[in-house]
């Protein structure tokens, strides 16, 4: 079985202090940076936009897995690929012709992600999943850090890990939004691939001891 994948979010990291908090994340045992996007309209929150996400790609040395909260996100896919992005998932319920905005981000040489929000079912994805590298899975609504998890999300791993091989397709499965010690092993066991992370992390004592007990935990 291949191993499972601790992604820390960014938007919990002290922004004046964010190039100790990427180096910190690179000599952790977190895989990816998570990057949440916000643009106050598909969100009720702003995060931060390209000069703070072209600041982190220079020190992060892990995939940069970039989550856009934004409207009509086809106006930046080779914007955030110029910007450094491994992986770029936009929101189903922001895109109108989504097949076409998965096709546009692989041509930029970046794997194309899907976030459905907690509303969404996933029998949305029925007709693209072949097509989708990953799906993120929210387990809170956009648009904030550190709110507590929403369990009905155990039931849609469940649902999506049983989509992705009825249609024999490799998509990754990735949770985002509450994810602690305390649901991370219920989320991988049901299928889940990759946990991101942001509070849990960067609020804990010793983030690096904190990842590296995450990871434990989820690849025994
Ligand atoms: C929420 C973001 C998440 C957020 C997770 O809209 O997409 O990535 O940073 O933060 P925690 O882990 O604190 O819920
Ligand atoms: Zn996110």
């Amino acid at each position: 079985m291949s191993s499972k994948l601790i992604a820390p979010s960014v938007l919990a990291a002290d922004f004046a202090n964010l190039q100790r908090d990427i180096e910190m994340i690179n000599q952790s045992e977190a895989d990816w940076f998570h990057i949440d996007i916000m643009d106050g309209v598909f969100v009720p929150n702003i995060s931060f936009g390209m000069p703070v996400l072209d600041a982190i790609s220079k020190h992060a040395k892990k995939t940069v897995d970039v989550h856009l909260m934004i409207v009509d996100p086809d106006r930046y896919i080779s914007t955030f690929a110029k910007l450094g992005s491994d992986i770029l998932t936009v929101h189903y319920e922001a895109c109108t012709h989504l097949h076409r905005t998965l096709q546009a981000i692989k041509a930029e040489g970046m794997k194309a992600g899907v976030a459905l929000n907690p509303h969404t079912n996933i029998n949305v994805l029925e007709d693209t999943i072949q097509d989708i590298d990953m799906v993120c899975l929210m387990s809170v609504n956009p648009g904030f850090g550190g709110q507590s998890f929403i369990e009905n999300t155990y039931n849609k791993v469940k649902q999506l890990k049983a989509l992705i091989e009825r249609k024999g397709a490799s998509t990754l499965i990735e949770i985002d939004g509450g994810v602690t010690d305390k649901n991370a092993t219920q989320l991988t066991e049901a299928g889940a691939d990759v946990l991101v992370a942001g509070s849990y992390v960067f609020k804990s004592e010793d983030p690096i001891l904190t990842v590296k007990n995450l990871k434990a935990q989820v690849n025994p």
